[in-house]
């Protein structure tokens, strides 16, 4: 029964609302948090029947708070998917100390805290799937990007520790990084240099969020169980 819980942060926005349409199709009963947009939530919750859940996943507290009330309802979660991300991008020379804060906290920090609050009880439960959403970005380098790249890259190393720590205990753990998806988080970018990075694409577009959902599901699933303290990279070829 707890194989069937999944948890996604950010999972109402991007890539997160398509990792969890995916596992849902799978499934799974699903749970999306989000942070702020409540009026993309309310239409995401409408449009999927995906249960949301609203906290700061930056915030020990809030995801202890939060991990608590699941368990209670829902029992133990089997599935976790660490993808909550944001970005301040800029060059690190002029970037303010709040803006490496942030990021870290929100894209790195995050996956320590929802995955702490949840390892006990899959590792009570022997079995656990974790999977964190990293970036092109982290194994490449980014120009303006030295908080995001050092957030996404630390989530591959967290990865691979977690996996030693969980590999007997039937707890999984893998990475899934992306290159430039269609999302609003890319729409946001400077137009021209959009352009130019898709110009480097060996694929000659975007990826599509529901390319990068397929993936988490199947890693996800009882298939996937020997795969562990793997990154997969899906971003067109462009590295
Ligand atoms: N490659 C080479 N040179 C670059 C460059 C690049 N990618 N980006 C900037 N430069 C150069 C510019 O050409 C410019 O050079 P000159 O002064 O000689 O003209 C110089 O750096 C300064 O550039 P800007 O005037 O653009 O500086 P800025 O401070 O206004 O902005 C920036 C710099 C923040 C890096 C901005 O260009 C930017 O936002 N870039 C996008 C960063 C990016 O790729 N973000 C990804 C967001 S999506 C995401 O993160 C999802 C994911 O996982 C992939």
């Amino acid at each position: 029964m707890s194989k069937k819980i999944a948890f996604v942060t950010g999972g109402t926005r991007g890539i997160g609302a398509e990792i969890s349409k995916s596992l849902k199709e799978a499934g799974y009963i699903v749970i999306a948090n989000y942070n702020s947009n409540d009026k993309a939530a309310e239409k995401f919750k409408k449009e999927t029947g995906i249960e949301v859940i609203k906290f700061d996943v930056s915030k020990f507290k809030e995801c202890e708070k939060a991990v608590d009330k699941i368990l209670e309802e829902h029992g133990a979660v089997g599935v976790l998917i660490n993808n909550a991300g944001i970005t301040k991008d800029g060059f690190l020379h002029k970037m303010p100390e709040g803006d490496w804060d942030d990021v870290l906290n929100t894209n790195l920090k995050s996956a320590f805290n929802l995955t702490r609050c949840l390892m006990p009880s899959m590792r009570d439960n022997k079995y656990g799937r974790i999977i964190s959403i990293s970036s092109i970005n982290a194994q490449k380098g980014q120009f303006g990007q030295a908080n995001y790249c050092a957030a996404k890259a630390g989530l591959i190393g967290f990865t691979k520790a977690i996996a030693l720590e969980g590999a007997r205990r039937g707890i999984t753990a893998n990475v899934v990084a992306p290159g430039y998806i269609e999302t609003d988080m890319t729409a946001a970018m400077p137009a021209d240099v959009l352009t130019s990075i898709v110009s480097q694409i060996p694929l000659g577009r975007m990826g599509r969020p529901h390319e990068i959902g397929s993936l988490v599901s199947y890693l996800a699933s009882e298939d996937a169980s020997y795969i562990t303290g793997a990154v997969f990279s899906v971003n067109g070829g462009q590295y």
